[in-house]
């Protein structure tokens, strides 16, 4: 299946200041880990992250980005001043920012679309509601959210995508989902995908689960076929814990 990659997703936490000595720390704690090591971290530590992971093995990555490449949005940071300043991923369609700042599929799919154009590698955030599990319709949701994020995307640009699976009761709750439940979604995201484009271009996807993922959860959540990482909040704050779930790839 795809490449392995463990993204830490620091959201609000964690000081410009605090950041060099931390992504250093990172850099040790993962060093001979069998994945791809990615921090993702508020636009303001990008550039002391940028300069701490230079030389080492551990990729930089953004928590969002906007869709135009410039002009009067006022507060708002393009792909061209990611790549500018070395950044390599940026997550896209956080459930907290389709919660708290109007991220619609729509906007999903034209900064995916932005991401890919300006080479960034896009970490496409989709999952469900306990509502919206509750109801049976957790894979119709996440079709819709998968065929709106991929749409007018090529299948050669599609494969630079990573999916991450985060069932939004899970995240920050402590409470995971079962490695069944995120095996049963990731294999039904790959099948969306392997439909919208080819079986084949669905077996090199990157799909990862996120939430509440931790150094006790991960080994047997990344042993899933079709869990290929994992996007980590909380227990990316702390370089060790962090390192651990690296390990369990
Ligand atoms: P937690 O690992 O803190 O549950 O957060 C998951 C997440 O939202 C990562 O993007």
């Amino acid at each position: 299946m795809g490449k392995y990659i463990i993204a830490g997703n620091w959201k609000m936490n964690k000081l410009p200041s605090e950041t060099y000595d931390y992504v250093k720390a990172v850099a040790a704690a993962t060093a001979g880990s069998n994945c791809e090591v990615v921090c993702c971290t508020p636009y303001v530590c990008l550039a002391n992250a940028v300069e701490a992971a230079k030389g080492t093995h551990v990729k930089i990555g953004a928590e969002n980005l906007h869709f135009e490449d410039k002009g009067a949005f006022t507060g708002e940071v393009s792909a061209d001043m990611l790549k500018d300043i070395g950044v390599d991923y940026v997550i896209i369609g956080h459930s907290e920012r389709r919660e708290y700042n109007n991220e619609t599929d729509e906007t999903v799919n034209l900064k995916t679309k932005k991401a890919l154009e300006k080479g960034l590698i896009p970490i496409v955030c989709v999952g469900e509601s306990l509502e919206q599990r509750e109801a049976g319709i957790t894979m119709d949701l996440i079709a819709i959210q998968i065929k709106k994020a991929f749409a007018g995307i090529s299948a050669e640009d599609a494969k630079k995508v990573v999916i991450a699976y985060e069932p939004i009761w899970a995240i920050g709750t402590g409470k995971t989902a079962t490695a069944e439940q995120a095996e049963e979604v990731c294999g039904g995201i790959r099948k969306i995908i392997g439909e919208l484009y080819c079986p084949k271009c669905a077996e090199d996807f990157t799909i990862q689960y996120g939430g509440s993922m931790n150094d006790q959860n991960a080994a047997e959540l990344l042993a899933k076929p079709n869990i290929d990482g994992g996007l980590i909040g909380g227990a990316s704050l702390v370089a060790d814990k962090f390192a651990a779930i690296t390990k369990a790839c």
